[in-house]
C-alpha cells in the first residue's frame, strides 16, 4: 500500500530534530512490519539517549520564541496543519493501515478524527482566558493568567497512531509549549508523516521534534526525558504499569503529568433496553479497531431476562464480520498489532473456557483468506457464561472478544461494573430515565455512554479515573493540561 502513496515524500524514515530530518546518532535502525503480512515495510531510527537529549535541546531553545507568538499566530499554523492533514487523508490512511493494520476506511476515519483535534485546539488557542479577580482590598489589582508549561514530552500508543499523537501535540502547540515526541515502536511512520505536514505548515524549527525507537531502546530515550528538568510536562497513553512507572519517575523533576491508561469497560444491557440498539452500540464500540481500543467494552453484562435474545442477535452480527487485511475493501476487522497481542487474546479465551465459558462464535486464530502471509488475525468471538474469576474479567483483552456475564438487578450489576481498579469508560442501555441518572452517577469511570456506543469527539473530555489515569484530552479542558496559572498582584494603585 505504501507504494500507492500519491505523495511519496510523506513516507519519512528519519528523526525530526531542530527542523532537520536526521538518522539516530548511533546510526541504528529498527524495522516496521505490516501486521497483516508480517513483512517489513520500512526502517526507522532506533534512537537512544543522545537523540532524546538533542530533541530536548531543540525544544528548549525554541520555547521562548514560540511562547511569545500571539495565540492567533499559533492558531493559524495549526489551521494550516489541519488543512494539510485533511488534504492528504488518503495517503495518511494508507500509512496508518500499512503499519497498524486497520481497514482503510477506518484508517481514514482515524485521520479525520485526529485532524479534528488539531482544528479544535487551533480554535481553543485563542480562548485561553484568565481571570480578573475582584480585589479583596482597595489599591490592588488581582489577575490570573495562563502560561504554557514549557517543553512537553509526548509518548503515544500504536492503536490510534495518528489521532493519539494529534490530540497531544495540538493542545501543546496551541498553549505555546514546544514538544518532544516518541511514537510507538510498531507505528512510527504515521507520526513521522504528520510531522512532515507540520513542517510544511511552517512551524518553526525546534517547536516539534520526534524520535523513533524500538521497544528495547525506548527506555533510553524516555529516561533522558524523565530526568531532564527542562521537560515540564509528560503526556502518555498506554498501559497502567508503564504509566505508574512514568509518573513515579516524573516526580523527581516534578513534571506536570497526564496519563491515559488501561481500561476494563463494562457494557450493561438492562431488561428494559432497546435490544437492537444495544447490539448495534456494542458492535460499534467493541469492534472499533478490532477491539484494540482503551474505551472498548471488555465485560458485557446482560440482564438474565434478555440474555437469550441479545446473544442470538449479537452472534448473528459478529459471525458475519469480515476479517482480513486493510488491502481488502471488504475487511471490517484487521490483524492484531503483533504476536504478543494475539497470544494475550488466546490466553484469555483459553482461561475462560477452562473455567466454564463457552464459545458462541469465533474463539480461534485465523489465517486471513486474503492475506498472502501469516498475519496476526483472530476471529471475532462471543463467549457466553463469563464469570468474575476469569482473567478476561480482570485484565483488558484488547482484541475482538465479547464475554457475556449475566445479572439479576441494578445494584448487583453496578457493583460488578465498578469492581475493577480501572475507570476509563462504561456503557449502559436502558429506557428508564430515572435509572439513566442513577447509573450514570454510580459508575466509577471518566466516560459514560448512555444508549450510545460511539463516544469519541474532539469537543468532549476524554480521560479516566482510578487506575485509568488522570488528565483530560480534547474539549475546553484539554488545553489546561499544558498550561499553568500565574497569579499577578499589582499594588500601589490609590
Ligand atoms: C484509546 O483507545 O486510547 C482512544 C480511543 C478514542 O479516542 O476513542
Amino acid at each position: 500500500m505504501l507504494d500507492q502513496l500519491a505523495r511519496g515524500a510523506l513516507l519519512r524514515t528519519a528523526n525530526f530534530i531542530a527542523g532537520q530530518w536526521q538518522p539516530a546518532a548511533s546510526g541504528a535502525l529498527h524495522p516496521v512490519t505490516d501486521p497483516a503480512t508480517l513483512r517489513p515495510i520500512a526502517q526507522v531510527p532506533d534512537s537512544d539517549a543522545a537523540d532524546g537529549r538533542a530533541a530536548v535541546d531543540a525544544a528548549a531553545a525554541a520555547f521562548p520564541e514560540w511562547r511569545a507568538r500571539s495565540a492567533r499566530e499559533r492558531a493559524q499554523l495549526l489551521k494550516r496543519w489541519h488543512a494539510l492533514i485533511v488534504q492528504h487523508q488518503d495517503d495518511l490512511a494508507r500509512i496508518v493501515s500499512s503499519e497498524q493494520g486497520k481497514p482503510l476506511a477506518e484508517a481514514r476515519g482515524e485521520v479525520l478524527y485526529g485532524a479534528s483535534y488539531v482544528e479544535w485546539f487551533a480554535e481553543e488557542a485563542t480562548r485561553a482566558h484568565g481571570d480578573v479577580i475582584p480585589e479583596p482590598v482597595r489599591g490592588k489589582k488581582l489577575l490570573a493568567i495562563k502560561e504554557p508549561v514549557g517543553v512537553v514530552a509526548a509518548i503515544t500508543p500504536w492503536n490510534f497512531p495518528l489521532a493519539m499523537i494529534a490530540r497531544k501535540i495540538a493542545p501543546a502547540l496551541a498553549a505555546g509549549c514546544t514538544v518532544v515526541a516518541k511514537p510507538a515502536e510498531d507505528t512510527p511512520l504515521t507520526a513521522l508523516a504528520l510531522v512532515a505536514l507540520a513542517q510544511e505548515a511552517g512551524f518553526p524549527a525546534g517547536v516539534l521534534n520526534m524520535v523513533a525507537a524500538s521497544r528495547d531502546r525506548t527506555p533510553a530515550v524516555v529516561d533522558t526525558w524523565l530526568a531532564d528538568a527542562r521537560v515540564r510536562k509528560l503526556t502518555f497513553t498506554g498501559s497502567t504499569p508503564v504509566g505508574q512507572h512514568l509518573a513515579r519517575e516524573s516526580a523527581t523533576t516534578l513534571k506536570k503529568v497526564s496519563m491515559e491508561l488501561g481500561g476494563n469497560a463494562p457494557f450493561i444491557v438492562f431488561e428494559d433496553a432497546d435490544i437492537d440498539a444495544a447490539v448495534e452500540g456494542l458492535m460499534v464500540s467493541k469492534f472499533r479497531n478490532g477491539g484494540q481500543t482503551c474505551v472498548c467494552p471488555n465485560r458485557v453484562f446482560v440482564h438474565e431476562k434478555v440474555e437469550g435474545r441479545f446473544v442470538d442477535k449479537l452472534v448473528a452480527r459478529v459471525s458475519a464480520l469480515h476479517v482480513g487485511p486493510a488491502t481488502d475493501p471488504k475487511s471490517q476487522i484487521g490483524p492484531m498489532i503483533n504476536a504478543r497481542a494475539v497470544e494475550k487474546i488466546e490466553r484469555h479465551v483459553q482461561d475462560a473456557v477452562s473455567k466454564g465459558a463457552w464459545v458462541a462464535t469465533g474463539g480461534r486464530r485465523l489465517r486471513s483468506p486474503d492475506a498472502k502471509g501469516e498475519g496476526h488475525f483472530y476471529a471475532p468471538t462471543v463467549l457466553a457464561g463469563a464469570k468474575p474469576d476469569m482473567v478476561l474479567a480482570q485484565e483488558e483483552t484488547f482484541g475482538p472478544v465479547v464475554p457475556i456475564f449475566t445479572f439479576k438487578d441494578e445494584a448487583e450489576v453496578v457493583a460488578a461494573a465498578n469492581d475493577t481498579p480501572f475507570g476509563l469508560a462504561a456503557y449502559f442501555y436502558t429506557q428508564d430515565p430515572a435509572r439513566i441518572w442513577r447509573v450514570a452517577e454510580a459508575l466509577e469511570t471518566g466516560i459514560v455512554g448512555i444508549n450510545e456506543g460511539a463516544l469519541a469527539a474532539e469537543a468532549a473530555p476524554f480521560g479516566g479515573v482510578k487506575a485509568s489515569g488522570y488528565g483530560r484530552e480534547g474539549s475546553r479542558h484539554g488545553l489546561d493540561d499544558y498550561m499553568h496559572i500565574k497569579y499577578l498582584c499589582q499594588g500601589g494603585l490609590q
